[in-house]
């Protein structure tokens, strides 16, 4: 038995995606969760193209979006405008591909920039967006105005996980590891990269299996506690109910804790509520939070209500 891991991470399937992206001539929006791989996608479609259309990359971060125009900076003349910013910074970006990585980041000045770029069709704009996060209205209209179409990225299929785990691991996978991994990961790219480098999976001959045990790495349990974000102290008390004791009825919860505090967490998609029969059943929207939950530290931060 050896432990994982090769140091390159290849990129693998989303085939039709990559057309997608490759083929829209006025551009195109990817939506997806947190970790479903909308950059690298992107970063996968736009570059070592034949016809080698060298993109412009924005990338829209929190600390960018303090200063107006912030993400486009790096593309904009020093000298201030004299007239209208807008025109200005339009005027400014020549790229004939322009990718802009976590748009809805962007503040609301960069935001009405690209959508004047998409309206008056100067650049051919490829954008990414997290779904479950407000994105500027200016971002919005994009896809609601049918400005662009918008590709939603969905999690990999059980044997898109397994063409993964093959690829980066370099040898065949145990069907069951595979279905193991799909379910424990939820189909995330980012959880399947995160769970490999936990150790999860092993050598064993020529096959990569399941590790019955794995240790929760810092940064998976950076990655997944970023994903939950802060919390109340009410909205901590059902997550913990939940890690240790999922599904639970809406009913009891409701009684254990703060109703009120399972609706602010369904409406964060951090837990799902399903109905069953007649009762509602409450459980926590991805199994690897229950791992986090469970392994403790101090991982869900508090935030005032
Ligand atoms: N098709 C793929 N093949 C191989 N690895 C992938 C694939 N898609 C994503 N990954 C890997 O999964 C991880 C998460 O992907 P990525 O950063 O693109 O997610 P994202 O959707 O942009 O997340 P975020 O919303 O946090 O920006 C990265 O390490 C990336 O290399
Ligand atoms: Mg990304």
């Amino acid at each position: 038995m050896s432990t994982p891991y090769s140091s390159v991470w290849p990129f693998s399937g989303r085939v039709s995606e990559l057309a997608a992206i490759r083929s829209a001539e006025r551009g195109i929006v990817v939506a997806g969760p947190p970790g479903a791989g909308k950059s690298r996608l992107v970063a996968e479609a736009v570059n070592g193209q034949a016809d080698a259309r060298q993109p412009a990359w924005v990338r829209a971060t929190e600390a960018a979006a303090e200063l107006p125009l912030g993400a486009f900076a790096p593309l904009l003349p020093e000298e201030p405008p004299e007239g209208n910013p807008l025109g200005w910074a339009a005027a400014a970006i020549t790229a004939p591909l322009l990718v802009v990585d976590d748009a809805h980041l962007l503040d609301s000045a960069s935001a009405a920039l690209l959508h004047h770029l998409v309206t008056h069709r100067r650049t051919t704009v490829v954008a990414t967006v997290r779904t479950q996060t407000d994105a500027p209205d200016a971002v919005r209209a994009l896809w609601k105005d049918d400005l662009l179409p918008r590709l939603d990225l969905g999690p990999l299929t059980e044997t898109e996980t397994g063409e993964l785990l093959a690829r980066a691991l370099g040898g065949s996978v145990d069907p069951a590891a595979t279905a193991r991994m799909w379910r424990v990961s939820g189909g995330n790219a980012l959880y399947v990269r995160e769970l490999v480098l936990s150790g999860a999976m092993e050598r064993a001959g020529e096959v990569w299996r399941w590790r019955g045990t794995w240790s929760m790495t810092p940064s998976l349990r950076d990655t997944i506690a970023s994903r939950i974000g802060r919390v109340t102290g009410d909205e901590r008390e059902v997550l913990e109910f939940l890690a240790y004791g999922e599904p639970l009825g809406a009913d009891l919860l409701a009684r254990l804790s703060a109703e009120e505090a399972v609706e602010r967490l369904e409406d964060r998609q951090l837990v799902a509520v399903e109905q069953d029969g007649r009762r509602l059943r409450v459980r926590l929207a991805h199994p690897l939070y229950g791992e986090v939950i469970r392994s403790g530290c101090g991982v869900l931060r508090s935030r005032a209500r």
